[in-house]
């Protein structure tokens, strides 16, 4: 028995070594350890020995066993770790491979409006969100839009039922944030709107707007004037200068719109200003008593500025875009210039 199993050893030890993968490995260790292996059969007959010889043959079997356990993991090491190096080097990237991919970008929307978004963001506002589609409530009563205004109109405004629209304006976003939360109140909101427009060169259906809303004791048109000025001057650059117009909204009492001296010429008159120096950047205005009611805020305490600018025409500004669509055609020869 001791010749066999010293044979078996060796036989076994040289076949070890000639395993080039962990199957065939594993298939030799069955066929050995396993149980109806090799040395497992010879284990077995210890017991028709005599009983005298039995404890030195299951020595001998037992210290076989370790040393043939021992060989199997020592192989079954050395080729675990050539099939992971093998892996590694197959599945080997090149990361400096790159050079001719096309790399996507933020479009130029998004550009300046993380650029406004980040600007009111320093000076404490927060951001909220409301919703495109839209009660008519918020869209216009809760706005001080009485039922006969000419901007609830049907050629103004997508109905999607009596009562719900497509919002035309991002100052339902006011009603919104008035209606959950009291003064001091600093919020922008960011957006898409909806009118029923015909695209051209300066009309779009869907279009970009950007709402602010200050709520607060003692709020006055001079403080709208500062935060408007260092706006535009974060925009359009340091020289830039404001004016304000008189105008009207429902929801604003009294309304302005505002001009920025036009970032291409600085005010000298070119193609992107139509020869006048200056460009409309958003309307604004002091909120409507009505409105602050409408949402429960007591207008003999509190008081309060919005605006709502376009950020599509801001972008087109900048850019020097002339064509309201071509922003919206994602070619992306066009796209590829803002990144
Ligand atoms: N909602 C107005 C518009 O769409 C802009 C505006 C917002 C004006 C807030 C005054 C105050 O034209």
């Amino acid at each position: 028995m001791e010749e066999k199993i010293r044979q078996l050893t060796e036989r076994v030890e040289s076949s070890v070594l000639s395993c080039a993968d962990m199957r065939t490995l594993n298939d030799l260790k069955v066929g050995v350890l396993g149980k109806s292996g090799e040395l497992t059969a010879i284990l077995r007959n210890i017991k028709d020995l005599p009983p005298e010889q039995k404890p030195a043959a299951g020595k001998i079997v037992n210290e076989a066993r370790v040393k043939l356990e021992k060989i199997f993991a020592e192989r079954g090491k050395a080729l675990e770790e050539k099939e992971l190096n093998e892996k590694l080097a197959s599945e080997k990237i090149d990361i400096t491979i790159d050079k001719n991919v096309l790399k996507g970008g933020l479009h130029p929307l998004n550009i300046v409006r993380n650029k406004i978004v980040d600007f009111f963001v320093s000076l404490g506002f927060i951001v909220a969100d409301s919703p495109e589609i839209e009660k008519n409530y918020y869209n216009f009563e809760a706005l001080n839009i009485p039922e006969d205004h000419p901007a609830r109109e049907i050629q103004d405004t997508f109905f999607v039922t009596k009562d719900i629209c497509l919002r035309s304006q991002t100052s339902t976003g006011q009603i919104r944030m008035m209606e959950k939360v009291k003064p001091p109140i600093k919020m922008i909101s960011p957006g898409r709107v909806y009118r029923s427009d015909n695209p051209d060169a300066t009309h779009s259906p869907m279009f970009h707007q950007i709402e602010g809303l200050v709520v607060d004791k003692n709020i006055t048109m001079c403080d709208l004037k500062g935060i408007l000025e260092l706006f535009a001057k974060e925009i359009f650059g340091e020289s830039t200068k404001i004016r304000f117009r008189p105008s009207y909204f429902p929801f604003t009492e009294p309304s302005i719109e505002v001009d920025a001296t036009c970032s291409h010429c600085h005010g000298a008159g070119c193609r992107v200003c139509k020869g006048t120096g200056w460009i409309e950047i958003l309307g604004a205005g002091i909120v409507n008593r009505n409105v602050l009611k409408n949402c429960s805020i007591d207008p003999d305490v509190y008081t309060g500025f919005a605006f709502g600018a376009g950020m599509d025409r801001i972008t087109n500004i900048f850019h020097g875009i002339t064509d309201a669509r071509v922003p919206f055609e994602n070619d992306v020869r066009f796209l590829k210039q803002f990144n």
